[in-house]
């Protein structure tokens, strides 16, 4: 399809974006996806949701579509690492699961020292930190570098706080045992260096990611949520790579920075209580911007697809 009609596809479905859902069974909502508790199953819906600054800025058009399909389309190639949750997809942006004991663990897994949160490694090793998770960072980083290997920086999974924990807390807390740890984080590191090529092949960088794991009906260890889609993972154009990064600029993305940007500028999203709404424009270069990676990374045409 050529560009004019993808941004045409895109405009016309602006008023149609998916925010809310409704579906049979216990609905949670997260910040980006419903889920509906059918028993042994879930029906989760990604929405067309954005959120930032821990609350919904805007609706993107084909946003929950692109992360559904995608994370689909993950699960079926990684299945000879790890089994995972799907049942099958009812709709384009629905997905039901086995529904599984997740452990209260989230796999942050990352190949590069970046991000701009409080949290964010970046911000952390400026700060002066250099013992992560039993890994020590070296002298003189520079934002956006390589690091010297892939690390895996857990976070609880809690419901006010997410917050780093190490592999011997993990442990010690009860959240998994040393046999779980060693085999999710096994599969959590096998998982990210076939994404990682995977992307390369395509000309992108999968910088960052973060998995979660669970127990199915018959106590095996599987993959659930969601895999390397755009809001779980950063992604960043291999060709411009280098040459930004001694220029200092900022890698080219695909995700949602540009939004954050605008309301950072526009309002103050920590504290106001109403948002203004984002520019129709920017609205459809986010919007590419999700069905481009999509695209890059499936080898496939989005719209041809459905
Ligand atoms: N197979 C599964 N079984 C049970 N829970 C799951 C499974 N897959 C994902 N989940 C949970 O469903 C929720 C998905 O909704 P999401 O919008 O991502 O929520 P959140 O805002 O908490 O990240 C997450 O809490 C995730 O841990
Ligand atoms: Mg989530």
């Amino acid at each position: 399809m050529n560009i004019e009609t993808i941004e045409q596809r895109i405009q016309q479905q602006i008023p149609h974006c998916i925010t809310t859902t409704k579906h049979q069974g216990k609905k949670y909502v997260g910040k980006v996806r419903d889920t509906y508790d059918l028993g042994k199953q879930l029906a989760i819906m990604t929405t067309d949701r954005l959120s930032a600054f821990d609350r919904q800025l805007t609706a993107i058009p084909f946003k929950g579509e692109v992360l559904n399909r995608l994370s689909a389309w993950w699960f079926q190639q990684t299945q000879h690492i790890i089994a995972n949750h799907v049942i099958d997809l009812p709709k384009s942006n629905t997905m039901n699961v086995k529904k599984c004991h997740v452990f209260p663990v989230e796999f942050v897994v990352r190949n590069y020292i970046t991000g701009t949160t409080n949290t964010a490694l970046w911000t952390l090793y400026k700060e002066g930190l250099r013992e992560v998770n039993g890994y020590t960072l070296p002298e003189g980083l520079q934002k956006n570098q390589i690091l010297p290997q892939i690390m895996i920086t857990p976070t609880t999974k809690d419901k006010d706080h997410d917050r780093p924990i190490t592999a011997t807390e993990i442990i010690a807390e009860g959240r998994m045992t040393a046999a779980e740890w060693q085999q999710t984080s096994q599969a959590a590191l096998a998982l990210f260096a076939f994404g990682q090529q995977q992307a390369d092949k395509n000309g992108v960088i999968l910088v960052d990611t973060k998995y979660e794991f669970g127990k199915d009906a018959n106590d095996n260890i599987i993959l659930v949520d969601e895999i390397h889609t755009p809001d779980s993972s950063r992604y960043w154009l291999k060709a411009s790579y280098h040459q930004r990064l001694v220029q200092q600029q900022e890698p080219e993305n695909f995700d949602k920075e540009i939004i954050r940007l605008w309301y950072r500028q526009h309002c103050d999203p920590y504290n106001d209580k109403t948002l203004p709404a984002a520019p129709e424009e920017l609205i459809i270069k986010v919007a590419k911007s999700y069905i481009q990676i999509f695209e890059i990374l499936t080898q496939t045409d989005f719209f041809k697809e459905t």
